[in-house]
């Protein structure tokens, strides 16, 4: 398992070019959905939607306020990374609700919780909920890339896009929510020259103290 995780981290790379005929097998995408349901939060709160890019003329518009990354287009799957403008009140009962009941709880035993939520999230000024939110997005990121690489499917994250203009061509405002990070996936095209390239990472002994 560890020579498998270690060579599908070294397999993967962030593709430039994909094989447009790949087609995403069925079961994968479900895969990948499971992988991002179980995507760990701040409190569990999953202040996330995930949007699959599929309509055509709304990848051509993607990609156009993407620096035109031509991914969006070949790539077998675009999904947007979402998170929501705000957490209401309504939302973090709803989430304690959510909680008391999948685990058989009575109220008496979340009402702390819920309390909590309230008073630690609740009290966030609003431009700080939103990076809170937004870093959840970037879990569930690196999440979804190492098990695309699993799964020996190549991905692209990106953050090279305009995303209030990508808010605005998916009216993301109006349901709440704001984008965050693209996540291309697919099959590397045979002429990606960016595959054959040698993984550039700082040396272990700089990333790791102990102390
Ligand atoms: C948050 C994030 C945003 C990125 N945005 C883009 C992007 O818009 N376009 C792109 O081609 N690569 C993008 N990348 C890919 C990085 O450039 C790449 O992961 C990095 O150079 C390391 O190379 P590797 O992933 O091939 O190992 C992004 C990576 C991350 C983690």
């Amino acid at each position: 398992m560890n020579n498998q995780l270690i060579d599908a981290l070294q397999w993967r790379y962030a593709t430039k070019k994909y094989d447009s005929s790949f087609q995403l097998d069925p079961k994968d995408k479900e895969t990948l959905e499971q992988v991002l349901q179980l995507t760990p939060s701040s409190y569990g709160l999953q202040p996330l939607h995930y949007i699959w890019l599929e309509d055509k003329a709304l990848l051509e518009k993607t990609k156009a306020l993407a620096w035109n990354q031509h991914q969006i287009i070949d790539a077998a799957a675009v999904l947007v990374l979402c998170t929501k403008t705000e957490l209401t009140p309504a939302y973090l009962d709803a989430h304690a609700d959510l909680m008391r009941d999948t685990r058989g709880m009575q109220e008496e035993q979340i009402k702390g919780f819920r309390a909590h939520l309230h008073a630690s999230v609740g009290s966030k000024p609003a431009e700080q909920i939103q990076l809170w939110n937004d870093k959840q997005a970037y879990i569930a990121l690196g999440q979804l890339l190492t098990a695309c690489a699993m799964l020996q499917l190549d991905a692209t994250p990106m953050e090279g896009f305009d995303p209030i203009a990508l808010d605005e061509l998916l009216q993301l405002k109006e349901e709440g929510l704001h984008s965050v990070l693209i996540c291309t996936i697919g099959q590397r095209a045979a002429d990606d020259h960016y595959q054959h390239l040698q993984k550039v990472r700082h040396p272990k002994n700089s990333l790791f103290t102990t102390r």
